[in-house]
């Protein structure tokens, strides 16, 4: 047994994390891919890894020491398991599999369950930050037992990308807790790309400037508050200028979002929590209505507002933009944090909200300087009930607001849709409103369903005699 760390599946997300943990001091890593071409090229291809390939499981397993440790990166679904599968047949009681794809936290948790029967440890892992992470350091969010994270812990601490000193992963919690957390990381992701692109849109169609003009705006935001690597890629996407045609690349892209499944796996997961997860869920439709082509042509049918967005101070307007943008975004990682804490309390995993905030500073896709705020924010309130309501983020809020404000009702005037920008807004109100129409709502739920109301004023459920007399009686409590 030659080596302490092995990769199954070879494909760019695999070769690219075997050859992290290669360069690593004291790592020898095995690797296997199901076709035999793959891990051949890889060996001659990096010589300086000193990678020790494997032809058959059984060679994989033999050549791995003891507790056997082992990557999965190969498509969630099917392929996971049947590699899970052969890994189980050739593993030992005390060996790890760790499942490095973006699979659906129920399927780790059913995976965990039925490979601890075998005394083998399952761990769940996210791995964020695309194929350059996985090469130079990604953002980790590994789950499943304790036992396992003795082993791994130094491994992952090796490879992961470093914030601030710290590296950017923590044992997030049992079975299912890391691809909870990576899914709900992706759901913050594909709402912070939605709000990025309503500030271009906004921004483009306002004042008229140019993408290139635009991407300095970006670059411009990228040195303060909104520092983040979304918004550095922004301005790197809006610069690019099509060699064929001469035009930004931007306006060649077809205008339809693809969407792999993790976007609408949290927001799935929210409305079976119950969890207002607006933004992202507006993210993600917003990806959906931008792909349904055969729908969007009846865009010349639709009447829109007579006159068109004239900005008169364009500078003012970028900045009340960048400010709608900041308070949007505070709010989407405000929901994304509920997402996690009622997942946690749902599932029974004790995850560190703010160890969350800190490995993700690093590494993934929606890492910014602003997730040290989250971080204090945690610090200081580790039960915070809201995220947004910690200090940074009222002051923050407060003095967005009137911004936020005048960006959405200025779209809604122009018929710009901002679909995060604006259900942002509504979920702060929300939350801020003394009293909500939902009393309403109860009336009506008791006038055709007697579906019962409580009252502000007395404990008790109730009904009202809506088909006779109209007088109100106590009544079973039937929600
Ligand atoms: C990451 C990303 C990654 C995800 C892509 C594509 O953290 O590195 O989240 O895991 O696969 O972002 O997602 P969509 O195809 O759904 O946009």
């Amino acid at each position: 047994a030659a080596a302490n760390i092995g990769v199954v599946g070879l494909a760019v997300m695999g070769s690219n994390l075997a050859r992290n943990l290669a360069s690593r001091e004291g790592n020898t890593v095995a690797v296997y891919n199901r076709s035999r071409t793959k891990t051949d090229e890889l060996i001659a291809e990096h010589p300086e890894a000193g990678f020790v390939p494997a032809f058959s499981y059984e060679e994989f397993a033999s050549s791995l020491s003891v507790p056997r440790t082992a990557v999965i990166m190969v498509k969630a679904g099917g392929p996971t398991d049947a590699v899970i599968d052969e890994l189980v047949r050739v593993f030992e009681p005390g060996d790890i599999i760790v499942d490095g794809g973006n699979a659906l936290f129920t399927d780790t948790i059913r995976r965990e369950k039925a490979v601890r029967d075998t005394g083998i440890n399952f761990v769940g892992m996210g791995v964020s930050g695309g194929e350059e992470g996985a090469l130079l350091g990604p953002s980790l969010m590994p789950g499943g037992s304790d036992e396992s994270w003795v082993t791994l812990g130094p491994i992952l601490r090796s490879i992961a990308a470093v914030a601030e000193g710290e590296p950017c992963v923590t044992h997030v919690g049992h079975d299912g807790a890391g691809h909870f957390v990576k899914m709900v990381h992706n759901g913050i992701e594909y709402a912070d790309m939605q709000l990025i692109a309503e500030a271009y849109d906004l921004i483009r169609r306002g004042t008229g400037k140019s993408p290139a003009e635009i991407a300095d705006v970006f670059a411009e935001w990228n040195r303060g508050e909104l520092e983040s690597y979304l918004i550095e890629i922004t301005a790197e996407v809006l610069r690019q200028v099509d060699a064929a045609t001469g035009t930004p690349l931007v306006d060649v892209i077809l205008d339809q979002a693809g969407a792999k499944g993790t976007g609408a796996w949290t927001v799935q997961t929210a409305l079976d929590l119950g969890v207002p997860v607006s933004g992202i869920a507006e993210a993600t439709f917003a990806r959906s209505l931008s792909s349904h082509p055969e729908q969007r042509i009846v865009s010349g049918v639709l009447p829109g507002p007579a006159e068109a967005l004239v900005v008169a101070d364009a500078d003012a307007f970028v900045e009340d933009v960048r400010l709608a943008l900041f308070a949007s975004k505070i709010v989407a990682y405000s929901q994304g944090f509920d997402e996690i804490r009622a997942g946690a309390a749902q599932y029974g995993w004790s995850i560190d909200l703010g160890a969350i905030s800190k490995i993700w500073r690093g590494g993934c896709i929606i890492r910014a300087q602003f997730l040290n705020r989250i971080a204090d924010s945690y610090a200081q309130t580790p039960d915070l009930a809201v995220l947004m309501t910690a200090p940074y983020f009222v002051e923050a809020l407060g003095r967005a607001q009137g911004a936020w404000r005048r960006i959405v009702s200025t779209a809604a005037d122009a018929g710009i849709p901002s679909p995060a920008f604006s259900s942002s807004l509504a979920y702060y109100d929300g939350l801020r409103a003394k009293r909500l129409p939902a009393a309403l709502i109860q009336g009506q739920r008791d006038f055709f369903g007697a579906h019962t109301y409580k009252r502000i004023d007395k404990p008790g459920t109730f009904h009202t005699l809506w088909s006779g007399d109209r007088t109100e009686i106590e009544a079973e409590d039937t929600h």
